[in-house]
C-alpha cells in the first residue's frame, strides 16, 4: 500500500516505521520547513523517504494525519482536493485546557476533520493511547494483543485501516461510524488523565475479551 505520513513526531514516526517494516511504501510528507522530527524519523529505517506534502499526498492511497489538532486548517486546507476519494487516517485528538475535550465535547475532532476534507474517507485510529504504545505494541506474557479501536463511515476504508492496525501489532476493533469518534476522544482523555495525572504506567492498554454468543 502507498502511505503518506503527515506529522512525524511521537505518533507519526513510530507508525511510519512499523508500516514500512510491515512492507508498505511509506513516504513522510514534508509539511513543515526544516522539520527536525522529519529528519530524525528518516533515520529510523532506510525504508522511509520524504517528499513535499502535495506530492506525497497525491501519490498515496492512504494518508495519515498526526500533526497537532490546531494545525489542521493550515495542513489540510491546501490539500483538501488531493484527498478526494482517499483514506485519511486521523490520529489526532483535540485536547483543551486542563486535559478537557478541545471542542467542548460538542462534536468530535474527526467530524471537524471530515468537514474540512469532505471528499476524504476519514477513519479515526491510532488515537486512544499515548505514543509509548505506538512505539512498542508488544505485551509479553499476555495471549491477547492490545485493542486498537477505530471508527469511520466508509466500510472499505475501515477494512484497509484494520489491515494496517493489524500490521502495526494491534488487534483492530471497529466500533462503528465516525459518530463514535467523540467517544474515542473521551477514551483518550481517560487514558491521558490516568497516566499523565494519576500515575498509571504509560504502557497500560485496553484488551477486548468477547465471549461467543450463547456460551
Ligand atoms: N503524544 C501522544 O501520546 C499522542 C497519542 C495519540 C494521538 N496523539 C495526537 O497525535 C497528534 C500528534 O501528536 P505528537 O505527540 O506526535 O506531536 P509531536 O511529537 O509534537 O509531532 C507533531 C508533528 O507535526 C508537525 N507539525 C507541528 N506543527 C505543524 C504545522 N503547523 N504544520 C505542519 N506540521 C506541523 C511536527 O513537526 P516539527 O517536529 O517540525 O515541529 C511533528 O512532525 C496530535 O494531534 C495528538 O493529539 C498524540
Amino acid at each position: 500500500m502507498k502511505i503518506a505520513m503527515i506529522g512525524t513526531g511521537n505518533v507519526g514516526a513510530p507508525l511510519a516505521q512499523h508500516l514500512a517494516e510491515a512492507g508498505h511504501d511509506v513516504v513522510l510528507a514534508e509539511s513543515k520547513e526544516g522539520s527536525r522530527s522529519l529528519e530524525s524519523a528518516l533515520k529510523r529505517t532506510p525504508k522511509l523517504q520524504s517528499r513535499p506534502l502535495t506530492e506525497a499526498v497525491a501519490w498515496a492511497d492512504v494518508v495519515f494525519v498526526a500533526t497537532p489538532f490546531g494545525a489542521h486548517e493550515s495542513v489540510l486546507g491546501p490539500i483538501a482536493s488531493l484527498l478526494d476519494g482517499k483514506v485519511l487516517v486521523d490520529c489526532t485528538n483535540p485536547i483543551g485546557p486542563g486535559l478537557t475535550h478541545g471542542l467542548g465535547s460538542e462534536r468530535s475532532g474527526s467530524a471537524a476533520v471530515q468537514a474540512m476534507v469532505p471528499g476524504a474517507k476519514v477513519v479515526k485510529a491510532f488515537s486512544i493511547y499515548g505514543f509509548e504504545n505506538l512505539e512498542d505494541p508488544r505485551y509479553p506474557g499476555y495471549d491477547v494483543r492490545p485493542t486498537m479501536m477505530f471508527c469511520g463511515d466508509d466500510s472499505g476504508a475501515k477494512a484497509t485501516v484494520a489491515t494496517l492496525i493489524d500490521g502495526c501489532g494491534f488487534e483492530p476493533l471497529d466500533v462503528g461510524g465516525l459518530v463514535q469518534a467523540l467517544h474515542l476522544e473521551h477514551m483518550t482523555l481517560l487514558w491521558v488523565r490516568m497516566v499523565r495525572v494519576h500515575g498509571h504506567s504509560p504502557h497500560i492498554v485496553w484488551a477486548a475479551l468477547e465471549r461467543p454468543r450463547g456460551r
